[in-house]
């Protein structure tokens, strides 16, 4: 799926409107020329308004500095060039990294926190205001901004307030630009939008993500201001209002986008077409749109762009309702069926054409592109019904910048017309059933691609030398494939490179041979890699997510520099943790398991990898004893020792893993996210069989020291740890008696305490664990009766064999004195069994798919660390948008501004 491309044109727009616009005007009449001296009072004003505001970045030296005597020279200020009174401020928080969105941060680089003073009120002539994009700390907008009454342009974007919008902001009377709301959850709210009814002048209304449930005079208010030129009202749960009287129409609106909001189609169609007869732009995506689309929406001549994706729309393809202007078109993500009309080979000004995630049934050919030659961005993708019959020689009218085939019936070798078209950028033919070798699809292409995915498909063969083919900010996905062969030469930068699930074979030096060398997510796992890997990826300053799992290096981990997630399982690799992997202090992901590796188990771990979510040793041969640091990690989810050779106590302090505790984690995995549309989801073991956690990985809370040489007993703070889901201490030379308070751990799932030495009773709180779905108590000391529940009953009684002291149900054993209340054991179904499919339920309630597959598993879990790309893209989106729009803001000097 390609969804960048759909970002763009959103967010272009919306820079092109904000930018060309208003900022321009601003620009000019800011005071650097020299002679202008600005007024006293209003650098006074400056000055204590500064002093209100935290500056951590410095943003604001200039401010008061002895150089700049002319307020009108310090940083965002403009002043008339003739009058010198200030009329700008702009302190709109500088963005990440200007040239590309291969930043890490979420959040703005440099935001200003504090006050906003109401020395503000002090600059009578402020035309402009913006303080978008930085951090105001869950603050109120001010009222007195209302008051600051001849503001033109009035940006307040992404800085952090919540709560009721003043209605105080209706008295800008002279406002044309307004934007509110932020990229995260409506923490705005605005019950009533009659405040907006008094600004006569607007023309640019953004309110995104803003909670407007109550504002049922949200479209009345619409219609009385005549000058709109764009309405942005996406994420903002409009409810659904018909007018009651009808109503003029402004004439005037170009743009109307409410993507994200419950509208159905029966009512908002002829709302949008009263409400403007010359809109250009409409973006409806993303509702509860169903039905047909209405014919007469091809009376809108002047629509150069649909947007219709992700809703529940029904019928053929609308050719009557699609004006001959449409440069942009977006069917996908609905229900349409039938054939893909060759209607839609005429709309000849047509340049991106999305009709993917549909239920189209249609054999692709020529004829369904005769006109289409501006045609950039095609998207057909997940149209399981869709084949192409193309002849072989056919040469398309259009040079695509953008394919999207992915889950199509593309056919069975790589498509000859996709080596006519010279300028693409994105290629994605994942999942598409094409099997052949790929190689010579590179012959004629310009170096220009940045995105390629042909993942899921059965190519072979050796790749050539990749190094020349692709743009710097690239991603390429060739993994679950049957490439092979050594690695191929690959470009020195990029973005994403996986690899995975592939035969490639021997060492991984050409990719280490690179001084140069940018990644930031390197997925070489699942193929038969192998040898040292030296200083591999020591240049790598950028990477993320290194993973190679699955293959067979050896020697030393080398040094490394990862910032999120490293997977070396399942490998060969020996000697001791690496101290200077000491320097990755922002790990959240690492994976050891199933190597060599030995050593003490270092006791900065504790106290540098303080971010850890997920720490797994399993099976290697690490010796000595927990350090205690570990419990510093108070983020830690998941911790795997087991299967090595650890001995010693296990630590009284394991209370302090206070993520065991919570309920919630503020895990989610935001790096894949960011690169897949999709949550970063570990691929466990459970049971012994594979199960995938997918976005509820943070609910995955679990630790695991079995096979080890512990002694000692368990230390009860461990029960303090209730939200844990499985427990295993089994294999160990554990001792003393079972915590009595266990009864506590209420979430647990998987509870194995066999083969050890525990004596005494079992404490009758073991009844209360109600989820436990596998338990395993054997082989230890354990005595007297068990306690009688009827979920404990349901375990089969290996479970507790290798006791002697115990009896009681399930076992045979009848304790002294209790032989006439001898239940016979087949009733147990009866009474006591859960359904198992009711317990899946339960299980899938809490955030997990499991097998039911009951029966004691030799290490219960291992992770292999795939991700999952199930999510929807408006959630990628909001998590993208912050550092596209610093792309944007770079790309929209060589947009077209078509709308203009
Ligand atoms: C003030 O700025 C405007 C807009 O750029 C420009 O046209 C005008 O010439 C300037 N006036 C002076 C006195 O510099
Ligand atoms: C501004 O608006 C508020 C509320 O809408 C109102 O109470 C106030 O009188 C208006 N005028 C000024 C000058 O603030
Ligand atoms: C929006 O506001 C309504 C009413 O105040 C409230 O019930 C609802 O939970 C809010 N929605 C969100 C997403 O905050
Ligand atoms: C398309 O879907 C509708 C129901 O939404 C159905 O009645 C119709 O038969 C379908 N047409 C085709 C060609 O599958
Ligand atoms: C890779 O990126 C780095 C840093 O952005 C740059 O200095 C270097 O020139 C790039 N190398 C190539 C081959 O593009
Ligand atoms: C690195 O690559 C260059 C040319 O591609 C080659 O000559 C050199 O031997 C390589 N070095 C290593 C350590 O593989
Ligand atoms: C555990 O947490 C408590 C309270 O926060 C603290 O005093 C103690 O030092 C911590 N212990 C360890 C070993 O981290
Ligand atoms: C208990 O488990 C053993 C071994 O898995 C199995 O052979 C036996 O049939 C099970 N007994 C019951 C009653 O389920």
């Amino acid at each position: 799926m390609i969804v960048d491309h759909k970002f763009f044109q959103h967010l272009q727009f919306l820079v092109i409107v904000l930018l060309l616009s208003w900022r321009t005007t601003f620009e000019h009449s800011t005071g650097m020329k020299d002679g202008i001296r600005c007024i006293e009072k209003e650098r006074e004003a400056l000055l204590k308004f500064k002093d209100e505001l935290i500056d951590e970045y410095g943003r604001l030296s200039s401010w008061g500095n002895e150089k700049y005597k002319d307020c009108c020279k310090w940083s965002g200020v403009s002043c008339d060039n003739q009058t010198n009174h200030i009329v700008g401020l702009d302190l709109r928080s500088p963005r990440n990294n200007e040239e590309s969105p291969r930043n890490n941060g979420d959040e703005s680089i440099a935001p200003l926190r504090g006050k906003i003073g109401i020395w503000l009120l002090e600059i009578h002539h402020l035309k402009m205001l913006d303080l978008s994009f930085n951090d105001f700390n869950h603050i109120r907008i001010p009222q007195f901004i209302g008051s600051l009454g001849r503001l033109q342009y009035l940006d307040l974007f992404g800085s952090n307030f919540i709560g009721e919008i003043p209605h105080h902001l209706g008295n800008l009377s002279e406002l044309i630009f307004l934007r509110l709301g932020s990229f995260n959850d409506g923490s705005l709210t605005s019950t009533n939008l009659d405040w907006l009814s008094r600004l006569h002048s607007l023309s640019d209304l953004h309110m995104v993500s803003v909670n407007l449930t109550m504002a049922t005079d949200w479209f009345q208010t619409i219609t009385k201001l005549n000058q709109l030129k764009s309405l942005f009202l996406p994420s903002c749960n409009l409810p659904m209002v018909l007018p009651s009287s009808p109503f003029n129409t402004s004439n005037s609106l170009l743009a109307f986008v409410v993507w994200e909001n419950e509208f159905s189609s029966s009512w908002i169609f002829p709302l949008v077409f009263n409400l403007s007869s010359s809109l250009i732009f409409l973006d409806l995506s993303s509702n509860k749109l169903h039905g047909e689309i209405p014919i007469s929406l091809g009376n809108m001549s002047t629509l150069t762009s649909l947007y219709l994706s992700d809703n529940q729309l029904t019928g053929k393809v609308p050719c009557p309702a699609l004006s001959s202007s449409l440069i942009d078109l977006d069917l996908s993500r609905n229900m349409f069926n039938g054939t893909i009309t060759q209607c839609i080979g005429s709309l000849s000004k047509l340049e991106s054409l999305y009709l993917g995630s549909n239920n189209f049934e249609d054999v692709i050919a020529e004829s369904h592109f005769f006109n289409l030659s501006q045609l950039k961005y095609l998207d057909l993708s997940f149209s399981p019904s869709i084949s192409f019959n193309i002849s072989l020689g056919w040469n398309p009218p259009f040079q695509l910048t953008s394919v999207d085939l992915s889950g199509c019936k593309v056919g069975s070798h790589f498509p000859a017309w996709l080596r006519t078209q010279t300028t693409l950028e994105i290629l994605d033919i994942s999942n598409a059933e094409i099997s052949g070798t790929f190689s010579d699809f590179f012959g004629e292409q310009s170096p220009k691609l940045s995105r390629l995915n042909v993942s899921h498909n059965n190519f072979q063969g050796v790749l050539a030398d990749l190094s020349s083919k692709f743009s710097t900010f690239n991603y390429i996905d060739l993994s679950f494939n049957h490439f092979n062969g050594s690695l191929p030469i690959l470009p020195h930068n990029g973005t994403v490179l996986d690899l995975s699930n592939n035969e490639f074979s021997g060492s991984i030096t050409n990719l280490c041979n690179k001084t140069s060398g940018y990644w930031d997510f390197l997925d070489l796992s699942n193929n038969l890699l192998s040898g040292q890997l030296s200083n591999c990826f020591a240049n790598q300053p950028n990477l993320k997510y290194l993973n190679l799992a699955h293959n067979n290096f050896s020697g030393k981990i080398p040094s490394l520099n990862i910032h999120a997630s490293l997977h070396l399982q399942n490998n060969s690799f020996t000697g001791e943790i690496p101290t200077l992997l000491r320097s990755c202090t922002s790990l959240t992901f690492i994976d050891l398991s199933l190597n060599k590796l030995t050593g003490k188990i270092p006791i900065w771990v504790g106290d540098t990898w303080t971010k850890l979510v997920f720490l797994s040793l399993k099976s290697n041969e690490f010796f000595g004893s927990i350090p205690s640091n570990l419990c510093h990690l108070a983020h830690l989810q998941v911790l795997d020792f087991s299967l090595n050779k650890i001995s010693g106590g296990i630590p009284k302090c394991l209370n302090n893993l206070t993520a065991m505790i919570q309920v919630d984690s503020k895990f989610d995995g935001a790096f894949h996210l960011r690169y897949h549309g999709g949550f970063e989801g570990a691929c466990v073991t459970w049971k012994g069989k594979k199960a995938e956690y997918i976005k509820t990985l943070k609910f995955l809370k679990l630790i695991d020291l079995s096979s080890n040489n512990l002694v000692g007993d368990i230390p009860t703070e461990i029960t303090s740890l209730i939200m844990l889901v499985g427990l295993n201490l089994s294999r160990n030379n554990l001792s003393g008696s079972l915590p009595t308070n266990i009864g506590r751990l209420r979430s647990l799932d998987f509870l194995d305490f066999s083969r050890n030495h525990f004596f005494g009773d079992i404490p009758t709180g073991v009844s209360q664990l109600d989820q436990l779905g596998v338990l395993d108590l054997s082989y230890n000391n354990l005595s007297g009766k068990i306690p009688q529940s009827i979920h404990l009953q349901t375990f089969n009684d290996t479970v507790f064999e290798g006791n002697p002291g115990l009896c009681g149900l399930p076992l045979t054993k009848v304790c002294p004195g209790d032989e006439s209340a001898q239940v016979p054991k087949n009733s147990d179904n009866v009474h006591g069994m859960k359904d198992p499919k009711e317990q899946e339920d339960q299980l899938i309630d809490v955030g997990f798919y499991i097998s039911m597959a009951v029966g004691f598993v030799f290490g219960f879990w291992g992770v292999c660390g795939t991700l999952v790309l199930n999510n929807p893209w408006r959630i990628a989106f909001f998590k993208l948008l912050n550092n596209i729009m610093d792309w944007l803001y770079v790309k929209i000097a060589i947009s077209k501004a078509r709308h203009a």
